[in-house]
């Protein structure tokens, strides 16, 4: 006899709530909400393993609810209604099954459900089970290029969607998120959950607020005391998501990426470092606004920031992270793998992405070429990622759901997991080749299976939080 599952639900503004457990089937026809209710549809804002959290909003005030099941929890539906009214919605489903599907249902004032919808949890960390995962950036200025585009991912199936930054444009208001962001992309955001990073666009507007308030789940992070920058995991893959915003202003501040003794980098050491030494983990994927290599230098074109590359390139090498995403630039690139600044076989280095096509101009005047470009076309598009244990398939996509572009790379079999004991030594700027090195080596050879940091990070570095 399978136990019984109980499904553990809080919710955030709790302030006199109700709820009942509710063993009925729920039909799935059942009265929409009304029209000009909701003023941002239901969105996932994360996902785990164990748990889920959902958020919408509301014109007015209005006494908010949620049920949701488990198919294979023998026809239990939980269901919470709030007391309180309020505009904002955010209901935190906590031990959850891995890997299961699970339907909900949000109510509007106490009568009307809305629609069935249904997300997946992700599977236990370690899980080796395929999935893909969607990417794009540069998308929010609700052009009809982000639009045909949105077309085409409103109707993927994916596991999780990361963005390369500038979700809104072109402050990054409140409107401008409901409007350019949420009303674009409301089917896939309900059954989706969305892992953006921060673009310059999307911080103009009260110190980045509209965005933190969007997208930061209750409590914040686990894996980050900043909203701007975290880390998560899915299966076998670690993702990292950075704020490469203050780099434009090359200033010396907070998260700064390109000063080595900011909070962000020390803290990004730190991630890589447990992505390494985690044997659970086979890759570390990356992903930021302003690209280390972009080759867009015609009208609009950005280019490659080049104080990124110094500092945050030389990680990627010594962490043998094989891909990284970016965005900025609005066109399509894919580089050739780089390792030491220099070209590099296949699976021996880090191949860069740039994919700014997600809408976010109305007018295209080409791309460039530079001696690290693969392939670079100018185009509304999105990428769609596959991830099979060792390898991971790369797919571009055009509004007309065509493959334009794709690039398959495998962990070489002598690198799998080796990397948590053999993994070459770390070049930090400013250290010395000689130091450099034994830094990395002495740490290599310190580390076990136990899933210790095989690398210190540099004199000054706190201890490893994760
Ligand atoms: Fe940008």
């Amino acid at each position: 006899m399978v136990p019984k599952r109980v499904l553990l639900l809080l919710l955030v503004t709790t302030l006199g709530l109700r709820c009942a457990r509710n063993t009925e089937r729920v039909a799935l026809d059942e009265p929409i909400t009304p029209p000009g209710t909701v003023e941002r549809e239901p969105y996932l804002v994360t996902i785990s393993d164990t748990s889920a959290v959902l958020r919408w909003s509301t014109y007015t005030p209005e006494q908010p609810g949620i049920r949701f099941w488990a198919e294979e929890a023998e026809g239990d539906t939980t269901e919470l209604v709030l007391e309180e009214m309020g505009r904002d919605h955010t209901f935190q489903m906590l031990s959850l099954l891995p890997a299961t599907e699970y339907t909900y249902q949000i109510q509007i004032n106490d009568t009307l459900w809305s629609d069935a919808a249904g997300f997946r949890t992700f599977p236990k960390p370690g899980s080796k089970e395929p999935f893909a995962f969607l990417a794009f950036g540069d998308s929010g200025l609700r052009s009809a290029g982000q639009l045909a585009a949105a077309d085409q991912l409103n109707q993927e199936e994916a596991a999780l969607i990361i963005h390369m930054g500038d979700v809104a444009y072109v402050d990054g208001t409140v409107q401008e998120f409901t409007d350019n962001h949420f009303g674009v992309y409301a089917p896939l955001l309900k059954r989706v959950p969305f892992f953006p990073a921060p673009g310059d666009h999307d911080l103009r507007t009260a110190g980045g607020a509209p965005y933190i308030d969007a997208f930061t789940p209750p409590g914040g992070r686990p894996s980050s005391d900043s909203p701007l920058y975290y880390s998560f995991t899915y299966g076998s893959v670690r993702f990292i998501s950075l704020d490469s915003k203050s780099s434009e202003e090359h200033a010396v501040e907070h998260g700064y990426l390109g000063d080595p003794s900011s909070e962000q980098y020390q803290w990004l050491l730190r991630q890589l470092s447990a992505a390494r030494a985690d044997p659970n983990i086979d890759w570390t994927m990356v992903y930021f606004h302003h690209p280390p290599y972009s080759a867009s230098t015609g009208f609009g074109g950005h280019g490659s920031d080049l104080a990124i590359r110094r500092t945050i390139s030389p990680l990627m090498d010594g962490y043998r992270v094989l891909l990284v995403f970016n965005g900025h630039d609005h066109d399509y690139q894919r580089s050739r793998p780089i390792r030491g600044n220099a070209l590099a076989e296949d699976g021996e280095g880090t191949v860069y992405f740039v994919s700014g096509g997600g809408g976010g101009r109305t007018t295209f005047r080409g791309t460039g070429s530079d001696w690290f470009t693969a392939f670079s076309e100018q185009l509304y598009h999105y990428l769609r990622v596959q991830v099979d244990h060792y390898t991971v398939r790369i797919e571009a996509v055009n509004v007309d759901g065509n493959v334009f572009d794709e690039y398959e790379v495998t962990i070489p079999e002598d690198q799998r997991k080796t990397w948590t004991r053999e993994a070459e030594p770390l070049a930090l700027p400013g250290v010395g080749a000689d130091e450099a090195a034994g830094t990395g080596g002495e740490a290599a050879a310190g580390s076990t299976d136990t899933g210790s940091p095989p690398q210190s990070p540099p004199p000054g570095t706190p201890p490893d939080t994760l």
